[in-house]
């Protein structure tokens, strides 16, 4: 027992210390351990510091993002692991992008039957998965029809598309009048149109010109915002119910409701 705890604490401070070249890690994680041992009692190859793959990021990767000094390097389930070792409780789940839980076996199952079979197909042609995928997807949300997306931008970038072509041929509004309101310190990407949307210095600095077509109000305001629809050109309504990138601001209660509500379509053609 005091062995196998020594072997465990030693890697870290090894690691810590290891000036050695990149070793490809490429471990399934189900025969990973922490702290520099395989399940099998074999060492983990050597790796990078923390501190020298931080620095490599700094050195050829743009600078668009601040995350923390942490190195992730490995997860399951709610965990994830850094590259000392350290197991951390994953609250964020990649903004919601794995809430199904990291490498998950059913998910990761079908990911690699899948791209072994076929890996990517473009929309010059049918694929076999994509007709049944878009029926489940519309039978379970009540959904007409589905556009799958690669990123929450592009989505956020769609739904303004499809609000603007419904505002002129539905509602009548005039060419290249549509507008979209937002709320003030809104998060939904970095595109043109998300930055053209948003109140944030950080994200605007040195990329204008923006967008026209944003109304912006004040997050859990329904009187501003009820204004703001009183403007004929107003196609949609786009906010986060819960903003996150603004501080975690849970809006006033019946506020979603009440903004349900006041969209309700009345008057278009
Ligand atoms: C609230 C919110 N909406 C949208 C996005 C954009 O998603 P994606 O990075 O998938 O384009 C993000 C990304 O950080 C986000 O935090």
């Amino acid at each position: 027992m005091a062995m196998a705890a020594a072997r465990r604490r030693a890697p870290v401070l090894r690691r810590a210390l290891s000036t050695a070249p990149h070793v490809a890690y490429s471990e399934p994680a189900r025969t990973a351990r922490i702290g520099g041992w395989l399940r099998d009692g074999r060492p983990e190859p050597e790796r990078r510091s923390a501190a020298e793959l931080i620095a490599l990021e700094k050195r050829h990767g743009a600078h668009n993002y601040e995350p923390l000094p942490v190195v992730l390097s490995r997860g399951s389930g709610a965990h994830v692991w850094d590259t000392d070792g350290r197991r951390y409780l994953d609250c964020l789940s990649a903004y919601s992008a794995v809430n199904q839980g990291h490498c998950h076996p059913r998910i990761i199952a079908a990911l690699t039957e899948q791209a072994q079979r076929l890996t990517l197909t473009s929309r010059a042609f049918h694929a076999e998965q994509l007709g049944p995928y878009s029926q489940l997807i519309c039978e379970y949300f009540g959904y007409d029809r589905v556009l799958p997306m690669n990123t929450g931008v592009e989505a956020g970038e769609t739904a303004i598309k499809l609000a603007r072509r419904w505002g002129y041929q539905r509602k009548g509004v005039a060419k290249d009048q549509a507008k979209v309101v937002f709320a003030k310190n809104n998060f939904w990407g970095r595109t043109l149109n998300a930055i053209s949307s948003s109140t944030d210095p950080t994200a605007r600095e040195g990329f204008g010109p923006f967008l026209p077509g944003s109304v912006l109000v004040d997050y859990g305001d329904i009187e501003a915002l009820r204004r703001a629809l009183e403007d004929p050109t107003v196609v949609a309504v786009m906010l986060e119910p819960i903003q996150g990138e603004a501080g975690v601001v849970v809006p006033p209660p019946g506020y979603l409701t009440d903004v349900r509500e006041a969209c309700k379509p009345q008057d278009y053609r």
